[in-house]
């Protein structure tokens, strides 16, 4: 059975080297994929996932994961998750242990620290400087700052919001998807999402169906750019779908991309994100064939082999 590992070109080469060498252990994908996720998290260089991701509009970092296994179709997510080390591992466990799927806010942080979730505040001093930043840049004095950070937010957090977000700052979900050597296909979501978001802002990371998807008897699929028109198009599933119905991989991925590129058109529905206005979905099928489509060039993703030593990097296919 062809197993691989694919991941974001941003994902540093020796973790998804791990990932590969554990496929060629025997490792089942479930955990090959979590541990990539996890890796990921804990890197201080990603500034769009785990720790060291950028906060919301008022500081706080808000992360959404969600984790997908392909031979039973369980999925487990949460949203709006504060200061947890691993979101990924929680949403996981959502899917093992409780009868849900997804958990917010209050209730993803207390199911977290029932399980023994290690706690972290997730807030770096790089992702905090490049909010203070930002906030400058947006016109802010250095007193509304101040309040800011101290927690004490003018009334209208809706301009500053729709002041701050749409700067390239970046919405760079991370996506691994694994097929193991029995077949079997797991997915990893996890995202701190759209930089300088309104508080409680969920993206499509969590929302199963619209990031994320698995299923092993046609395919995966997850994607990463602005959530809110993979949400609005049910993106991921449809990709599978379509796979489903005898698609290819390459033609699903084209087809879902087209649908987001016309929603992401001048009067498409997507002007009020004109700057962060792309979306990419990566795709396995049935057989371990893996593609990449998104509505911009230059978006790349990592593919390695358990059979090879290196991730090779590819270029998703620019549709417009
Ligand atoms: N795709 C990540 C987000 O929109 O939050």
């Amino acid at each position: 059975m062809h197993a691989l590992i694919v991941a974001n070109g941003e994902v540093k080469d020796e973790i998804i080297q791990r990932g590969a060498a554990a496929l060629r252990a025997g490792a089942p994908a479930a955990e090959v994929a979590e541990q990539a996720a996890r890796d990921v998290e804990d890197d201080a260089d990603d500034h769009s996932v785990g720790f060291s991701g950028k906060p919301n509009i008022l500081g706080a970092v808000e992360c959404d994961a969600s984790f997908m296994d392909g031979a039973t179709r369980m999925a487990g997510a949460v949203a709006a998750l504060r200061d947890i080390r691993h979101p990924i591992s929680v949403a996981r466990q959502v899917m093992l242990r409780l009868p849900h799927v997804l958990l917010a806010g209050e209730g993803a942080n207390r199911f977290a620290a029932e399980i023994g979730a290690e706690r972290r505040n997730m807030l770096s001093p790089e992702a905090r400087r490049l909010w203070l930043e930002r906030l400058t840049a947006i016109g802010l004095t250095d007193a509304e700052i101040h309040d800011i950070a101290s927690g004490h937010p003018p009334a209208d957090v809706i301009d500053l919001v729709k002041r701050a977000v749409g700067w390239r700052d970046g919405t760079d979900t991370m996506n691994v998807m694994v097929r193991d050597t029995a077949g079997h296909l797991s997915v990893a979501v996890t995202t701190s999402g759209i930089s300088w978001k309104y508080p409680g802002r969920v993206g499509d990371s969590p929302i199963i169906g619209a990031g994320i998807y698995a299923d092993d008897r046609y395919g995966a699929a997850a994607c990463m750019g602005l959530g809110e028109i993979t949400i609005r198009l049910g993106s991921s599933l449809k990709a599978v779908t379509l796979m489903q119905a005898g698609r290819t991989m390459d033609e699903a991925g084209r087809l879902v991309t087209r649908e987001m590129a016309e929603m992401l058109s001048p009067g498409g529905g997507g002007d009020h994100m004109k700057h962060v206005d792309w979306v990419r979905i990566i795709l396995i099928d049935a057989h371990g064939k893996a593609g990449a489509f998104a509505t911009r060039p230059g978006l790349f993703v990592k593919l390695q082999s358990a059979d090879e030593l290196t991730p090779r990097v590819v270029e998703a296919e620019f549709v417009s």
